[in-house]
């Protein structure tokens, strides 16, 4: 009798809590995508194409923010992203199915039949949520660093490699990542490559140097890659590809010092990164969900062609499990929750779904 006495006071307390923030309408949606990039968005673009109503909540912070132009995203190659979220954002609108909020999400609450999103405004809710929100770039606080990034320093041959194309090109990060980059840039890319190991030049790392290829030093002397062990001091600009380029053959002429903490200095015309990346957003941890499939290798979160891929499967998988739920009330045998829930299974149905073709390509990253 206590128990449910002190129940009830909490409820009202909730109650009154909610009627104190809720500024804006409290709308019921299908679905709350978080994340106004290119996964959040064709998620959104999906979902309205079969009419489902939803929420998408975008704080403006996106990974390609600092890059001048987008590429390899076939349709809208060398686009600059804010256009290319522009132009999805009008296509979306033409269904009236999502809205669209330039809010941030502060929490995410689940409770048994729906999803809570609190932003500065109010509380939405929701049957489903699609966690679109990106990752971040863990660059190390070197100085000139994070304002060259994207701009001459980049960390994906296929973002920038061309406009750097046949330029003197270094490796920042540790020594046995430099390996990678390397064998990603010779010969097509660049034949001029430096890695500036920063002391990482260490017993670890050449370990794992070694279990990449026993033979790295025989194809660093073939390609002509030599190794400058020296402590970084900080990444200094010169020029600027955004004032410097040939527009016709897309060639971006940055120039840029890497100072070392001897006082000494050298020249490249680009630099490609070897850091981490980590989940821009902490509601993935507030809902305890990890990143699906990340044990089997798939790099959904790579480019925004991975990205656009996984945010139409997150789309159709919540579509489909919506249906299935509103099949079993009308009679249809509820689907075993565990199974539904299998990362496996989940992958296997949703590939079902988008077709046969997609469904190969799971099983062969599934393998990879
Ligand atoms: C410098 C640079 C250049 C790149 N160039 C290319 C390129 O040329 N070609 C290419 O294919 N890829 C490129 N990439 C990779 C590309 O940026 C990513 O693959 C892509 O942005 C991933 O899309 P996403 O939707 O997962 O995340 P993002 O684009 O980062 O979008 C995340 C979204 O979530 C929102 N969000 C996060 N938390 C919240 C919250 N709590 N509430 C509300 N909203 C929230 C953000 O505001 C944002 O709208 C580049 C990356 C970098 C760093
Ligand atoms: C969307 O809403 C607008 C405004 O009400 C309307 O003019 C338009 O026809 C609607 N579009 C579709 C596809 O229903
Ligand atoms: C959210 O609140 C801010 C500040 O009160 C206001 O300017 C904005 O219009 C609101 N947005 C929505 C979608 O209600
Ligand atoms: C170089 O190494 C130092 C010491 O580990 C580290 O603090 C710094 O961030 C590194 N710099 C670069 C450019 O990686
Ligand atoms: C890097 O160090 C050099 C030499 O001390 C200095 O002239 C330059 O301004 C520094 N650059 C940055 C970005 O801090
Ligand atoms: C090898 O690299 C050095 C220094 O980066 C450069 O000066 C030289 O021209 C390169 N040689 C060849 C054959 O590419």
């Amino acid at each position: 009798m206590l128990l449910t006495w002190h129940w009830k006071k909490l409820f009202a307390v909730q109650a009154l809590f909610a009627l104190v923030w809720a500024q804006a309408p409290q709308e019921n949606y299908d679905v709350i995508v978080i994340g106004g990039g290119p996964s959040g968005l064709s998620a959104a673009s999906a979902l309205s194409r079969v009419l489902r109503k939803v929420a998408l909540f975008d704080s403006g912070e996106y990974r390609n923010n600092p890059t001048r132009h987008m590429h390899d995203v076939i349709g809208s190659d060398h686009v600059v992203p804010a256009e290319f979220r522009e132009a999805a954002r009008k296509q979306i609108s033409f269904y009236n199915m999502t809205t669209f909020f330039d809010q941030k999400v502060i929490t995410m609450q689940k409770t048994d039949n729906s999803f809570h999103a609190t932003t500065a405004n109010g509380t939405y809710t929701a049957r489903k949520v699609i966690l679109a929100s990106g990752l971040k770039d863990d660059l190390p606080n070197v100085p000139g660093l994070r304002d060259a990034f994207g701009k001459g320093v980049f960390w994906c041959p296929w973002c920038d490699g061309f406009e750097h194309r046949d330029q003197p090109m270094g490796v920042l990060g540790d020594l046995s990542d430099a390996y990678d980059s390397v064998k990603e840039l010779h010969p097509t890319l660049n034949k001029d490559i430096r890695i500036y190991a920063n002391g990482t030049n260490n017993a670890a790392q050449l370990n794992r140097l070694n279990g990449k290829n026993r033979d790295w030093q025989k194809v660093f002397d073939a390609y002509n890659v030599t190794v400058n062990p020296k402590p970084i001091l900080n990444i200094t600009r010169t020029q600027s590809g955004s004032d410097f380029h040939d527009s016709a053959i897309r060639k971006e002429f940055d120039k840029f010092r890497v100072y070392f903490t001897d006082g000494t200095y050298e020249e490249r015309g680009a630099f490609i990164t070897n850091y981490g990346t980590s989940q821009a957003s902490n509601l993935p941890e507030q809902l305890k969900v990890g990143l699906l499939g990340e044990e089997n290798g798939h790099d959904g979160p790579t480019n925004v062609p991975h990205a656009m891929s996984s945010g139409k499967k997150a789309a159709v998988f919540c579509h489909v499990e919506m249906a299935t739920e509103e099949l079993a009330q009308v009679g249809g045998s509820p689907a075993k929750r565990a199974a539904m829930l299998d990362d496996r299974s989940i992958h296997e149905r949703t590939a079902r779904q988008m077709g046969d073709e997609v469904g190969d390509v799971y099983k062969r990253l599934a393998h990879f």
